[in-house]
């Protein structure tokens, strides 16, 4: 069966997508110009969006990955405390860190990986995700670099997922209601 046949809805379109980040890639090197920032991505979620915008930042980068679990929480909600699953290989003392995220929904993760990079004496810490959902917000996260608001829904694609699956769908959408009752099933 075809992925596609499960959407209910495209929230932000592959050609949106791809318009937004050479748009972000473009400030993000006008901004950092003559510095060299450490893009640091957020597994697994935000890896689509890394590939594409670091392509489309003119200026030199460094890259590196993250693993975040969120304690107790479920793959549709999270808690606020962190767990690091992968760290950066890369020492962040000194540098110009960039954040890398899918989608900014409540903010705790954000604000508990904030909160501990600062712990490493970075130059800066700065926020770019692809998405967000200001209506979910239960912490103030300053977010830089934002692709698109989005309602409060959960979406999908372009890297997010909904348990696992849907990451390589090329725009971002809303499953049918029918998906998650059936896997509800499925699961007992
Ligand atoms: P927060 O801590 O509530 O801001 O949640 C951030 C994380 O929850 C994101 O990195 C995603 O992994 C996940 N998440 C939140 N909303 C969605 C969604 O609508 N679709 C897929 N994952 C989501």
């Amino acid at each position: 069966m075809d992925m596609k046949d499960d959407i209910l809805e495209v929230l932000v379109s592959t050609d949106e997508i791809q318009k937004r980040t050479a748009e972000l890639g473009q400030q993000i090197g006008h901004d950092y110009q003559g510095r060299n920032p450490l893009m640091i991505c957020i597994l697994r979620g935000a890896v689509v969006f890394l590939s594409d915008l670091m392509r489309a930042v003119p200026i030199h980068v460094t890259v590196d990955f993250m693993g975040i679990s969120s304690y107790g929480g479920t793959n549709m909600d999270s808690t606020g405390v962190i767990k690091i699953t992968r760290d950066v290989d890369t020492n962040v003392a000194h540098r110009d860190v960039i954040i890398v995220e899918d989608i900014v929904d409540t903010g705790l993760t954000m604000r508990a990986l904030v909160d501990l990079l600062n712990t490493r004496a970075p130059r800066s810490v700065e926020i770019c995700t692809l998405l967000s959902k200001p209506q979910r917000r239960k912490v103030d996260v300053e977010i830089k670099y934002c692709g698109f608001e989005v309602p409060n829904k959960f979406v999908i694609g372009y890297g997010l997922d909904y348990d696992e699956n849907y990451r390589n769908l090329p725009f971002v959408g809303v499953l049918k209601p029918e998906v998650y009752e059936k896997r509800k099933e499925e699961k007992g």
